[in-house]
């Protein structure tokens, strides 16, 4: 982990980024981040990343997301469903607004340059800096398999997917800024290697705020506590309706305490705009169905027009199938001339 005061710093570039960007000064900006596609993207990715995504396309700044499918294969051994998911993935995006004419769509497989720069970019790191990464050691944990040299490597090969492409600046949550610390680390050393390619890479924060699953803890998938884009109304009226509350029927909002009625709270106020305890006090008496009644109005009201969208797409599947063959199209074109200046800064050119 790195110190205390790189941090502060990190956290103080970020907010001088955001200013930056708010004022319109985005020219000098290019976004990447991306996700695994291993399901369906629910609310915690929605209002956790998306929103932030489409609000950085918006006020111009150059938006690039990765479908990183050759990550699903960083801690699992099957490739099952990937298409289905990748192509979920894209209607997804689209969906919840991002503009394949101003976000370039792309996924990893197509893209033999961006990988490419994976050989000169592992010779910049040593074995000690990759086995103490936390979240490569959390994630090798959590996947119950041993240590694949994929998943070892894969924050070097995230600085690939950021660097192909010129990014300097990644959307992180709060715990996540040290993690962008190696592909700013590998850009800087390939630059007093070889030559300046690369540019200076920081972490941008998010200000929306985390979005819990309906029983309190983290919206995963694997946890049945996540509400997906995707769902229908009555599924996720069904969903809600099932999950935990506690025998207290006055609702007050207390995530320590009662983590699901808070969950529900919160999430009910993140749909409306509305303040959660403020929502508490209104239902009182009404007991956790007047509260899961009230979210899962919330909720459905949100989504409605993006899940219509979502049916649009669902239905024309060859301009998916397009948004990301453009996509890949113009992620080669990028990553092949990064490639070019890798190899002429190497001196690689014969
Ligand atoms: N690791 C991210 C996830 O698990 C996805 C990802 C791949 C990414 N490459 C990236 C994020 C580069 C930010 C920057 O969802």
């Amino acid at each position: 982990m790195p110190n205390e005061g790189s941090y502060e710093a990190a956290l103080r570039r970020s907010d001088e980024i955001q200013a930056d960007i708010s004022a319109g000064r985005t020219g000098k900006y290019t976004m990447l981040t991306g996700d695994r596609p291993t399901g369906r993207l629910h609310l915690g990715h929605y209002f956790g990343t998306l929103v932030e995504r489409v609000r950085l396309q918006e006020l111009g700044v150059k938006t690039n997301v990765i479908i990183a499918d050759y990550q699903v294969i960083t801690d699992r051994d099957t490739t099952e469903h990937i298409q289905d998911n990748v192509y979920n993935m894209v209607m997804d995006y689209l969906a919840c607004g991002l503009d394949p004419s101003k976000t370039m769509i792309f996924t990893h497989s197509a893209v033999p340059a961006a990988n490419q720069l994976m050989l000169p970019f592992l010779s910049l790191v040593s074995e000690a800096e990759l086995q103490r990464n936390p979240t490569v050691k959390a994630e090798m944990e959590a996947s119950g398999h041993s240590l694949t040299g994929l998943l070892l490597t894969y924050p070097v090969h995230q600085a690939c997917d950021i660097l192909f492409c010129k990014g300097n600046v990644v959307p992180v949550g709060r715990d996540q800024l040290p993690h962008i610390e190696v592909t700013s680390k590998i850009a800087r050393r390939f630059n007093s290697r070889f030559g300046k390619v690369f540019p200076e890479v920081s972490g941008l924060l998010t200000s929306t705020p985390l979005i819990p699953g309906l029983d309190g803890r983290k919206m995963s998938k694997s946890y049945g506590n996540a509400i997906s884009i995707s769902m229908t109304a009555e599924e996720t009226a069904k969903l809600i309706k099932k999950s935990q509350t506690d025998s207290e029927r006055f609702i007050t909002y207390d995530p320590d305490t009662r983590p699901g009625v808070s969950a529900l709270l919160t999430t009910a106020g993140i749909c409306t705009g509305r303040d959660p305890r403020e929502i508490a006090e209104e239902i009182g008496n009404g007991g956790a169905g007047t509260l899961k009644k009230y979210v899962t109005e919330a909720v459905n009201d949100y989504f409605e027009p993006i899940r219509e969208r979502r049916h649009a797409y669902e239905n024309d599947l060859d301009y998916v199938r397009d948004v990301l063959h453009e996509g890949n199209r113009r992620a080669n074109e990028i990553a092949n001339q990064t490639l070019d200046e890798v190899r002429e800064a190497m001196g690689m050119v014969y």
